[in-house]
């Protein structure tokens, strides 16, 4: 199965959508998702920038599409923390197309860094362990992401000590913990990191440390704990064990041992997100120059 991601470089020029967002003026297109552009606005007064996500105007009629995007602004406000993306705000156009006003992140995404570089093992515990940190208070006020993989990280042009900041984006399939049943609803994820339960439709905050498993599993050794056509994933997901990751890298135990818990089939034996941000923080420590932790 091609492992495409959901978000490609906006290349079709007919996409793009240019001129006054609000206060915002518009040139410049940043991705395209599945249903929505996502474009660097400029505030035309104070030059400050923004990053607007403008659902793309075929879906405006679409009730089910429309509600996701200010679902994505509702869930994500409701906490605050350094490690996730921040929407300020949920509008529409005077033509009635609804967009989101978010702050711009200067970065890149993990997926294509990852891809570009080998990262290190010390690189890659620091961006995780910010990323569990983030997700982690997401949990605390009940909202699930739904979505953790390596295009909804973006690492960041910004330092914070020795290591890049991260932060976690893109609330589009997010959910609260204790949202009713959905009959609309439909499997939501991405197929090479989605935990068990997800694939039945039953998804809770395990599923997203399961999702940071398979990340971690992935940056660590190269490759994600499965692969395969759908039906392979889902049966690898919910039967197999995956092949240990410190035989295709060396890595210290401890760091084993947080992936493999956090791939447990059963969501009641994997560690909670607190507790992986906790563990992998504490393995930071290992990784981070002397100099830096004095600083
Ligand atoms: N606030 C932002 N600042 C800069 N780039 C962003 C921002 N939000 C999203 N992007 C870019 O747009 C892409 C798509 O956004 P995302 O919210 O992940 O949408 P989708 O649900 O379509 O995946 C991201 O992968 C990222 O490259
Ligand atoms: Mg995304």
């Amino acid at each position: 199965m091609s492992r495409g991601n959901t978000v490609v470089p906006l290349t079709r020029p007919q996409k793009r959508r240019q001129g006054r967002f609000g206060e915002f003026d518009v040139a410049v297109p940043l991705a395209r998702g599945g249903t929505a552009g996502v474009y660097l606005g400029t505030n035309t007064e104070t030059g400050g920038r923004v990053a607007l996500k403008v659902l793309d105007p075929q879906f405006a009629g679409c009730a089910d599409v429309v509600e996701r995007l200010y679902a994505e602004h509702e869930l994500a406000s409701r906490t605050r923390h350094p490690g996730l993306l921040e929407i300020r705000e949920a509008r529409e156009t005077a033509d009635g197309l609804p967009y989101l006003v978010m702050e711009y992140l200067e970065g890149e995404a993990l997926g294509a860094l990852s891809e570009r570089v080998d990262l290190e093992l010390g690189m890659i515990v620091a961006i995780t362990a910010q990323v569990a940190s983030a997700l982690a208070a997401l949990h605390a006020v009940g909202v699930i992401h739904c979505d953790v993989k390596h295009d909804n990280v973006l690492v960041l042009d910004e330092q914070i000590g020795a290591w890049p900041r991260v932060k976690v984006i893109d609330f589009g399939v997010s959910r609260l913990v204790d949202a009713p049943p959905d009959p609309r609803a439909t499997i939501a994820g991405t197929p090479w990191c989605m935990a068990p339960e997800q694939w039945t439709g039953t998804p809770s905050t395990a599923s997203d440390v399961y999702a940071l498993g398979c990340l971690l599993y992935e940056l660590t050794t190269g490759a994600p704990p499965f692969d395969g056509s759908l039906p392979e994933l889902m049966f690898a997901h919910m039967e197999q064990r995956p092949a240990r990751p410190s035989w295709l890298r060396f890595m210290p135990i401890q760091l084993e041992r947080v992936i493999l818990r956090s791939l447990a089939k059963d969501p009641a034996d994997r560690p909670t997100m607190a507790e992986v941000a906790t563990e992998l923080g504490d393995l930071m420590d290992v990784y981070t120059p002397a100099v830096t932790k004095c600083a």
